[in-house]
């Protein structure tokens, strides 16, 4: 394979877990507020990035690629309203799209097909994450300044279940 699309898909299992990381400090903050159903949202969230990570990593062990875990930054947003993370989610979700381009442009350079074909779910699953991300915004702009209307968003978080995802390797 080509070195740069090994670098890449390679570094993508860390950008993931650090996605994890990220989203589990969210989970935290909302668990702090007693907004437990915002807590089980992002703490799905960090799972479902658990799994981003672990289908990369298992991309690469498939097509016997030397795999190096580095280190986990520290998350490192900064929350002081409960619509920050909501935001910093979006953003994080859009600098996450422009990675798998990355992988995607680089694949595409050296006819790389089969790399291509791998990164096709993880580019409709951006699309769908971005969307999650924007939606959960707009709700809470509509909604969350009203104790009631948070209290019923909390709720409906609070319902999220983990489901695994669709692609298997
Ligand atoms: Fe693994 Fe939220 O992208």
């Amino acid at each position: 394979m080509n070195e740069k699309v090994a670098f890449l898909l390679n570094q993508q299992i860390n950008k993931e877990l650090y996605s994890a990381y990220l989203y589990l400090d969210m989970a935290n903050y909302y668990i702090d507020l007693d907004l437990d159903g915002f807590g089980n949202w992002y703490t799905i969230q960090a799972q479902e990035e658990r799994d981003h990570a672990m289908l990369f990593l298992k991309y690469m062990q498939n097509n016997g690629l030397k795999v190096t875990l580095e280190a986990i930054d520290k998350p490192d947003k900064v929350f002081e309203k409960p619509n920050d993370p909501l935001l910093a989610g979006l953003e994080h979700e859009k600098y996450v799209t422009s990675l798998i381009n990355d992988i995607y442009d680089a694949a595409y350079s050296v006819k790389d097909f089969r790399t291509m074909q791998f990164l096709d779910w993880f580019v409709k699953e951006q699309g769908e994450e971005e969307q999650n991300a924007d939606s959960l915004i707009k709700k809470y702009e509509l909604f969350g300044n009203d104790p009631k209307g948070l209290y019923l968003l909390n709720q409906e978080l609070g319902a999220r279940v983990y489901t695994a995802p669709s692609l298997t390797l």
